[in-house]
């Protein structure tokens, strides 16, 4: 019972199903004995005087025995189950059935039916293991169910969801490493910028720094105004972006002279990122997961980070 519902439900839930069953014999008996309804001289009345459609009468006559017998075993069928399995309020039944019991006995064997495949699979390094089809079959379908949510059936990402897709290491906020890919998958990682508005004193520095972003990575900018945000960027910005904007993978600021942009590269977005910060939030499989699992997760994302494209869904 949950703590939620009151424990009263329980007696309530078993007083019916036995009141039911009780009354249900009851009721069979007293028209099983009425069998044939005789008149006042003790003759056998012919039929019961219902007529239905002009001439379509009932007769008078008993229930047959084969069908009182059928109605006498599921009776019997009812009190034999509810005293071996749970049906009586409380009364978790002789046997002890739970569905939870099953459903944990059905995966264990699961589990154990599988577990070779996947001691196999741990044998391969993540680097190999991604060069094994059926590993990567399994790999997807558990991207698919796990991470596609976040990240995208095709692993392309989104805004604020990273692309797991790019071929170049330095682009991934963390690095895209056998060791750091497990690490990622297994303990989830917390990428905090602080909102640098403040800092900067004025929404021109704002725009001032947001046009040297953007000319890191070659994209149009103001040259004038990124001159004068070189210097903001260099005193706020470079101890976690880097001198030169090419990120830090240890704390997952993004490398800011490439084409990869997790939030967006437009100057709007830019802007808002430098004023108001960002966060992004992913989160730990380990208590979802065991390690074989994460081994062939890191694999499958090592892949498609190393050339192999995403099988179409
Ligand atoms: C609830 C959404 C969500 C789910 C589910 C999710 N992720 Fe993530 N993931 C994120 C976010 C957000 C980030 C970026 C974290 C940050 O900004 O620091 C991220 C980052 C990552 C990174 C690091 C990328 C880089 O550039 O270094 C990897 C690898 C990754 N996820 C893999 C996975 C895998 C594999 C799964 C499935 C087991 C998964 N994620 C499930 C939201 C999610
Ligand atoms: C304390 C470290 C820290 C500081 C200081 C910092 N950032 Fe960030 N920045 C980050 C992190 C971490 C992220 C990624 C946030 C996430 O994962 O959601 C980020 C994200 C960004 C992005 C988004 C990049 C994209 O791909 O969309 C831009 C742009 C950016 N920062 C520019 C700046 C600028 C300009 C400054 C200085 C005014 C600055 N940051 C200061 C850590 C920092």
């Amino acid at each position: 019972m949950n703590q939620f519902t009151s424990p009263a439900w329980g007696y309530w839930i078993g007083a019916v199903t036995i009141v039911s069953l009780i009354g249900l014999f009851v009721f069979l008996r007293a028209t099983a004995r009425q069998t044939v309804f005789r008149d006042r001289q003790g003759k056998v009345i012919a039929t019961t005087g219902h007529v239905w459609d002009d001439d379509l009468q009932e007769f008078n006559n008993p229930l047959p025995r084969w069908w009182m017998g059928l109605f006498v075993l599921t009776l019997l069928f009812a009190a034999l189950y509810l005293v071996l399995y749970p049906g009586l309020g409380f009364w978790g039944g002789v046997l002890g059935f739970t569905s939870q019991k099953m459903y944990q006995q059905e995966s264990r064997a699961y589990e154990a039916r599988i577990a070779p495949i996947y001691a196999a699979y741990d044998k391969l390094d993540v680097a190999r293991l991604s060069e094994d089809p059926a590993a990567m079959a399994t790999g997807q379908r558990m991207f698919l169910t796990y991470c596609a949510q976040c990240h995208g059936s095709d692993a392309g990402g989104s805004k604020g969801f990273p692309n797991l897709t790019m071929q170049s290491e330095k682009s991934f906020l963390y690095g895209n490493q056998p060791a750091t890919l497990v690490q990622t998958i297994t303990d989830g990682r917390m990428g905090m910028m602080p909102p640098m508005g403040q800092a900067l004193g004025s929404r021109q520095a704002v725009v001032d720094v947001a046009n040297y972003v953007r000319s890191l990575s070659g994209l149009s900018h103001d040259a004038a105004l990124a001159a004068r945000g070189k210097p903001l960027f260099v005193a706020n910005c470079a101890a976690c972006h880097g001198v030169d904007g090419g990120g830090n993978q240890m704390i997952g600021a993004p490398n800011l002279s490439d084409q990869n942009w997790l939030f967006g590269s437009s100057l709007q977005t830019i802007e808002h990122t430098i004023e108001h910060g960002r966060t992004g939030h992913m989160p730990a499989q380990k208590d979802n997961l065991n390690a074989d699992k994460i081994h062939v997760l890191a694999a499958y994302v090592y892949g498609l980070s190393h050339g192999r494209r995403a099988a179409t869904p």
